[in-house]
């Protein structure tokens, strides 16, 4: 949590940092990933066979080793609207069986030949090296999908018994279960574009015969219901019907706009969502009575990002090219993400790879887009505790998108944006955005120490991205000895990072 107070032009900006005051753990999952059967995502983005850039398996290798430095925690699969109209049986076993299918949701071919085994496969040589697994999260076909062919694959990926699918598992090479924590029970259900769109009321009653069949079979799942952007009837419907059944509560929010203040400001409509989202889990626990011992269904906001379907959409492969402004943006959500920590159990940008994503895939190479270097910052260094702190500055209170954003927010949006965390060895990072085009900031800081650290991503001007094989948008770094104001320069993401030292 981040407190505002708004000065006069002129008064001294301050940030003053409490690390003593530690508000709420930050999930790891936080910092999750996305890969749907879509665009240029797996074909052409992780799986590239016969590419010189991949491996044996047709894992693109320089797709690895990047990914590997935003140490993801968990990767969503196989959709997204995708999984819709998604056969995952059809995906598994000899390539050469495999069928070809027209896809409905982004208008393609499905040539099924990377499936759940290539997936699990991928995620292994992903983890490598890393003292944690990344966990998959599969998505249900609650669209053309049947709950046989759902308990089919959970007993696929997690089956130890001498049963069929665990034993199609092993023929197929695999004989130690997946073990797959997290399963959505489908994916947007509620909106027009999807195959076999839904009502709240059926959807609820669907869900809850699903989650009892699922925990049937294994009561070990971490089940995630269905959720919209966390501000809706159908948000509010689905958590009172089936707030018993479920661990965590899917909400998707993509934000832009043309104009920089809007775009950059946008992500603050999702910080409205997750506390309304959270108040709905109360009334939700509080009707139906829910144990008070009971862990609290979590948000999963499993996709987030910027992303304009107008500019680029979803069935050419919704490729975006990525600003600073859009990279602010980005800085924005992620510090959203850290102050609302409390209520967030998973979180995934949308996506990992070529679609809506940080990183793009060539035939040659791989290009690192703007917002590629928010996410790394967060991910390395915004883990552990949100910490409390306070701000007072200036603060924009021009228009928004959405436009009922700018009646929420009081005294505006500060230009400096700011989220702060301590780790568990007693690292402080944080995180300021400033989000003005025109001014840079001095600042008085309170609470933070000597010898910090200084990672500063910025450019030119707001427009500047790094699309054209340049890094034109990129990551600094420097060190500042803690004494005097420190300016933080205009449209730029600047974390600073030392050692906590506490007296008295
Ligand atoms: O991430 C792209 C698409 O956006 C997903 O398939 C869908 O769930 C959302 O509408």
């Amino acid at each position: 949590m981040t407190t505002f107070t708004k000065l006069a032009a002129g008064e001294t900006p301050l940030i003053e940092v409490d690390a003593r005051k530690k508000l709420s753990k930050i999930d790891p999952m936080t910092y999750g990933g996305f890969t749907e059967h879509m665009g240029r995502c797996i074909y052409g983005g992780i799986y590239d066979p016969g590419n010189p850039l991949s491996d044996s398996k047709g894992f693109r290798k320089d797709v690895i080793s990047a990914l590997k430095d935003l140490d993801i925690p968990v990767i969503r699969y196989p959709g997204g609207n995708f999984v819709a109209t998604y056969h995952w049986q059809e995906g598994i076993g000899p390539r050469e069986d495999r069928p070809k299918r027209p896809e409905l949701a982004w208008l393609g071919v499905e040539s099924n030949q990377f499936g759940t085994d290539e997936f699990m496969q991928w995620l292994d040589v992903l983890s490598e090296g890393k003292e944690q697994r990344v966990e998959p999260y599969i998505c249900l076909n609650f669209g053309t999908g049947t709950l046989d062919e759902a308990l089919a694959w959970v007993e696929y990926c997690n089956g130890m018994r001498d049963t069929y699918w665990a034993n199609l598992r092993r023929k197929n090479g695999h004989p130690e279960p997946y073990n797959v924590k997290y399963w959505a029970l489908g994916n947007e259900v509620w909106g027009d574009w999807q195959v076999l769109q839904m009502t709240k009321e059926d959807y609820a009653k669907k869900a809850i015969q699903w989650a009892k069949a699922l925990r049937l079979l294994d009561p070990s799942l971490c089940l995630i219901l269905c959720g919209q952007d966390g501000q809706s009837s159908w948000d509010h419907y689905v958590l009172h019907e089936c707030i018993g059944w479920v661990d965590m509560h899917s909400i998707h929010i993509y934000t832009a706009s043309e104009d920089h203040m809007k775009n950059v400001t946008a992500p603050l409509s999702a910080e409205r969502s997750i506390e309304i989202t959270a108040s709905l889990i109360d009334l939700a626990r509080i009707e139906k009575k829910i144990a008070p011992t009971k862990p609290p269904v979590k948000i999963c906001f499993d996709e987030w990002n910027v992303w304009d379907p107008e500019r680029a959409p979803g069935d050419k492969g919704a490729e975006e090219s990525y600003t600073l402004s859009d990279a602010l943006a980005v800085a924005v959500w992620l510090n959203v993400f850290v102050r609302q920590s409390k209520y967030i159990g998973m979180a995934n940008i949308a996506q990992s790879v070529n679609v809506i994503s940080p990183l793009m895939t060539t035939k040659d190479g791989i290009i690192k887009q703007s917002i590629w270097w928010p996410l790394q910052l967060f991910s390395q260094f915004m883990r552990g505790w949100t910490i409390a702190c306070h701000v007072s500055g200036g603060a924009y209170d021009g228009p928004t998108q959405p436009a009922w954003l700018q009646g929420t927010l009081g005294e505006g949006a500060p230009w400096l944006d700011v989220s702060a965390t301590v780790d568990d060895k007693g690292y402080v990072s944080l995180a300021v955005v400033n989000t003005n085009e025109i001014d840079d900031f001095q600042v008085e800081l309170k609470g933070v120490g000597k010898n910090v650290t200084v990672y500063k991503v910025s450019g030119e001007g707001v427009t500047s991205g790094n699309m054209d094989g340049k890094e034109n948008v990129g990551l600094k770094e420097e060190s500042w000895d803690g004494t005097g104001k420190f300016t933080f320069p205009k449209h730029s993401l600047t974390v600073l990072r030392w050692k906590a030292v506490y007296s008295g």
